[in-house]
């Protein structure tokens, strides 16, 4: 079956508690059962998140994702077919922070290290998500 990537930025809601270890484990229960990967991005303020699977998993988990209280302002940056997980590893990764290692990924790749989830391109964000994942494996929370 098709493989589908989706790629979405949100905000933080400053008002609902954040457990993000209990959220992993959500995540890790329930992507591994329906074989969806990705990585979850929070560093803090806001939320990148890529979701790749099957199209119907991925798109009924974004909707699912979208109603949740903890984040608001959600903007789906993109969803298409893709020939290859790129994170293939985690049934979610969980990335937190903005270390020197990271802003050092994301300069590589943009001109400042806060993303614009107005304008920014999505195939230059996934290489810079890829490039913090490769390069700040003590930061992370895996659930394999
Ligand atoms: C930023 C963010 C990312 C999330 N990512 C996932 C995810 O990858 N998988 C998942 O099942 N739930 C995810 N959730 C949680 C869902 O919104 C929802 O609470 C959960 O899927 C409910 O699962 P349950 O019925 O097993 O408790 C995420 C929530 C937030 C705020």
């Amino acid at each position: 079956m098709n493989l589908t990537r989706l790629v979405y930025y949100s905000q933080r809601n400053p008002s609902e508690e954040l457990d993000t270890k209990s959220l992993i484990e959500t995540c890790k229960r329930n992507n591994a059962r329906l074989h969806l990967t990705g990585l979850l991005h929070y560093n803090g303020d806001h939320f990148i998140q890529v979701i790749e699977g099957g199209r119907i998993d991925v798109s009924e988990l974004y909707h699912r994702i979208a109603r949740d209280p903890r984040h608001a302002n959600i903007i789906l940056l993109s969803c298409t077919d893709v020939r290859e997980r790129m994170f293939p590893t985690w049934s979610m990764a969980l990335h937190q922070g903005m270390n020197a290692q990271t802003r050092k990924a994301f300069l590589r790749y943009f001109s400042t290290d806060m993303v614009n989830p107005e304008t920014v391109n999505v195939d230059t964000l996934l290489d810079a998500l890829q490039d913090m994942m490769m390069e700040t494996p003590t930061k992370l929370t895996i659930s394999v």
